[in-house]
């Protein structure tokens, strides 16, 4: 009996089909601007992944952790299900579970996505998809497989492989400020999880929201964005020795750990969306033998039979997203002030822009000459940054770097570790303007800020990967 076995993960492919928009559909070009994740594109975007999973001929499941379509209409949802076919039909076997943007609100929960169609200047009603229709819609993609299934929840467990047990959770509750499990679900998860380690089974878990935050900044800020009982899974999982999770919803790739005060701990693999910027999937691998789960990313670099005007996977998304938005967008303001607040007004205020070109063109040029050397003896006395590290910051602006910081965020690994000038200056910057907000209105940033933490703890994070090191690979002990 072979001891290795893989498989895919993808999440949130937002899927919205192409009988959903009129083709070259303005309003759904508008819908599309500043999101995170790229939607005209959706459909050759899964197409992509889907063309790596079947060239690869040694792997032969694939998990799909929710969002599976952007705004629960009926033709995205039967359209996803007939790629996930095209996966089936080749011999992989597909499981999904699904999550909050897989169904419409119907007054009944806090659900607020509606069904629609694209026209080309508009939207028309779509018919739409009730949270009680997808466990039947889904059936064929994990619950059939399954040798139970939680009837609260439509959450499964399977073998995924010989000695290898995958409970995939659906999201119950509210769609919105409770997202997890009640009490008739985790009683269904405990007992299956006793079952499989009675079994001796390797136990790997999967559910779309995050069990444990991107930043902890995330959970204080968006608790209700976390899965609900969240908490009472980390107790559980480090009980039972329940060893990684798969999870998804953030749209941001990062592997942190959680260590409870008897030194048991577990690992949140969060996968960033498939139509991020940061283009990939994982790829798991579960040694039996070694009692080890080896997760590697995998990238693509084209969006296949889709015309991205020469520019690549990233680039294109990048473009269309908020942060890529305003980046592209700024420069504008000084050089073609109608295409700035055109641009700018996918995102940012324009309506309230357009009165203040003056006020608006100063404050961007300021930015833009804005020096991390300035930042940096700004700070100096709160970082420790040396004379000579502020010398090798020569004459780099502060503009690009903040932008190379929001750039990482879908993909993880955030780019400037501690022994690099431009952390340290921005260290020292966080810092000093911390005491200063303070000096002014003391605690007046205690809403942001997690307690017994300070400004630098919530945004060192987003400048360097303080989590595992490494959001892309790791090798987890099982
Ligand atoms: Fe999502
Ligand atoms: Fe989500």
């Amino acid at each position: 009996m072979a001891s290795k076995h893989s498989f895919y993960i993808l999440t949130d492919t937002h899927y919205v089909s192409h009988r959903a928009f009129e083709p070259g559909s303005r309003s759904f070009r508008r819908r599309e601007a500043g999101d995170q994740i790229a939607l005209v594109a959706s459909v050759e975007i899964l197409r992509s992944f889907f063309d790596e999973i079947l060239a690869d001929k040694e792997t032969d499941a694939v998990l799909i952790t929710g969002d599976l379509v952007n705004s629960g209409d009926r033709l995205s949802h039967e359209d996803f299900i007939k790629e996930l076919k095209t996966l089936t039909d080749a011999g992989k076997r597909v499981f999904v579970t699904t999550a909050t943007h897989d169904y419409c609100g119907m007054g009944d929960d806090e659900n607020f996505f509606t069904a629609c169609r694209y026209t080309m200047d508009g939207t028309e009603p779509a018919d739409p998809v009730r949270k009680a229709e997808l466990p039947g819609l889904y059936q064929a993609f994990g619950p059939q497989q399954s040798s139970s299934v939680d009837t609260e929840s439509g959450s499964y467990s399977l073998p995924l492989f010989e000695g290898v047990r995958l409970i995939a959770l659906n999201d119950n509750g509210n769609g919105r400020s409770h997202c997890g499990l009640f009490d008739e679900g985790f009683r269904w998860l405990e007992s299956e999880i006793d079952k499989a380690n009675a079994a001796g089974e390797t136990i790997l878990l999967a559910v779309h929201h995050p069990v444990l935050p991107p930043w902890d900044v995330f959970a204080k800020a968006a608790d209700f964005e976390m899965f609900g009982g969240y908490k009472r899974l980390w107790a559980l999982m480090c009980e039972k020795g329940v060893k990684v999770i798969f999870t998804g919803h953030t749209h941001i790739q990062s592997i942190r750990k959680y260590e409870d005060d008897q030194g048991r701990a577990f690992y949140d693999v969060a996968t960033t969306a498939s139509g991020s910027a940061a283009g990939n999937m994982r790829k798991v691998t579960v040694d039996t033998a070694e009692k080890t789960c080896k997760v590697e990313t995998v990238r693509i670099d084209t969006i296949r039979n889709y015309d991205t005007g020469g520019k690549s996977f990233r680039d294109y998304i990048y473009g269309l997203n908020f942060i890529g938005l305003v980046e592209n967008s700024l420069p504008l303001a000084k050089t073609d002030w109608p295409r700035f607040l055109e641009t700018a007004g996918c995102v940012l205020p324009a309506d309230k822009m357009k009165d203040h070109k003056k006020l608006v063109q100063t404050a961007v040029g300021k930015l833009e000459k804005l020096k991390m050397r300035t930042l940096a003896k700004f700070g100096k006395s709160m970082s420790g940054i040396t004379k000579e590290e502020i010398e090798a910051l020569g004459e780099e602006r502060a503009l690009p770097v903040l932008f190379n910081i929001a750039r990482h965020i879908p993909g993880g690994n955030a780019p400037y570790t501690p022994d690099t000038p431009e952390y340290k200056a921005l260290k020292g910057t966080v810092l000093r303007a911390e005491k200063l907000v303070n000096t002014f209105k003391k605690g007046a940033l205690d809403q942001f800020i997690p307690e017994g933490q300070n400004l630098w703890d919530v945004a060192e994070p987003f400048v360097y990967n303080n989590r595992t090191g490494d959001d892309d690979n790791i090798t987890i002990e099982l």
